[in-house]
């Protein structure tokens, strides 16, 4: 029998034998027969260099044929035994290689973003930053920060009552419209010098459309201390806005009121869009408003305990959703609260 003969032999009867074989070690087996070290197979790669050259080249390519294709056949089998054992067994097919599947992180909501970004501003200057109760009082809601019962000012804000079991006492509680009522609770606490600001949710009834919700973001801020003017207020808002909306950015104080304060006013700055020169977005004025603020009022002072010939304070409270939708574009305050991860995942 030829050399070529016996590879034709030899294939047919490995081709034969691996049919045969059913798992793992069978296959095993089969590679050390056919493949291994000791195989026909090997033995005739390795005689080549004996053969004359005209058969070397024959038999060569033949051999080295027969061994590929027997890999071939090797590693798909292997695969085949593998996929039987998997579907047998319900065993789950780990694929190592493959990537592993990110989890999502989450992120800070855009108005959490922005509250962060000013209470860093606010304690570089030497503000501490507290917390109060949504649920409040009238008294502090309104009747301590000089808006009594018949007040036409109460009107200013529609007030969200909470309906509660009295307990005799006739104690008003509502959902709170503004920040200003930690004013209040803060100085019963604390004596002056203070320097506070109070990050919060506030409430009013209100019908909701592009630029109303009944529930949204206020900071307010004061300071009380002796000496305290209307300068530091200014100075400390100008401040403010140069390191939160940029130093080229224009500010603008005009009069206003507020019963709480005297003299009062409200802040607004350049509309980012015309700058100044009026636009859609800022009603053709070229400013935008964004905050209350004024000298904290005797009257306040006076109800808790301290001293308005003694002290002073200034006090301001600013809405926040309005910030980044004058950053950004956004022309729906509902979007912030809509939770629709395809607008927050943007920030
Ligand atoms: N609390 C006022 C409002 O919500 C804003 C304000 C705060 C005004 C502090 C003056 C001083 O409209």
């Amino acid at each position: 029998m030829s050399l070529i003969q016996k590879i034709e032999v030899l294939k047919e009867e490995a081709l034969e034998r691996l049919k045969q074989t059913n798992n793992a070690v069978e296959l095993n087996a089969w590679r050390i027969r056919y493949l291994g070290k000791k195989s026909q197979l090997n033995d005739i790669l390795r005689s080549l260099s004996t053969l004359p050259l005209n058969e070397r080249k024959q038999v060569g390519a033949a051999a080295n044929l027969l061994k590929t294709g027997l890999e071939e056949r090797l590693s798909k089998k292997e695969q085949a035994i593998n996929r039987k054992r998997i579907e047998s067994t319900g065993e789950e097919q780990l694929d190592v290689s493959l990537p592993g599947c990110s989890l999502p992180i989450g992120r800070l909501h855009p108005v959490t973003q922005v509250i962060d970004e000013m209470s860093k501003i606010f304690v570089s200057m030497g503000f501490q930053v507290v917390e109060g109760p949504e649920v409040e009082w009238d008294y502090y809601n309104f009747e301590a920060l000089n808006i009594p019962r018949e007040h036409p000012a109460r009107d200013t804000m529609a007030t969200l009552w909470v309906d509660y079991e009295t307990d005799g006492g006739d104690r008003p509680m509502l959902l709170r419209t503004h920040t200003s009522p930690m004013q209040i609770r803060v100085m019963e606490k604390m004596q002056p010098p203070l320097r506070v600001i109070v990050p919060g949710k506030v409430y009013r009834y209100e019908a909701t459309d592009a630029t109303h919700i009944p529930m949204f973001f206020q900071i307010e801020g004061f300071a009380v201390d002796k000496n305290i003017t209307m300068a530091h207020l200014k100075g400390t808002l100008y401040e403010f806005s140069r390191r939160f909306f940029g130093q080229d950015r224009r500010a603008r104080f005009r009069c206003d009121y507020f019963p709480f304060v005297e003299p009062g006013v409200e802040m607004a700055i350049e509309c980012a869009v015309c700058k100044g020169n009026g636009c859609r977005l800022c009603g053709s004025s070229g400013w935008i408003e964004i905050l209350g603020a004024g000298m904290v009022h005797p009257k306040v002072l006076e109800r808790v305990d301290i001293d308005p010939r003694v002290y002073s304070g200034f006090a301001f409270g600013m809405g926040i959703e309005r910030v980044p939708m004058l950053r950004y574009g956004i022309d729906d305050i509902r979007l912030f609260y809509s939770s629709d991860l395809r607008f927050l995942r943007q920030f």
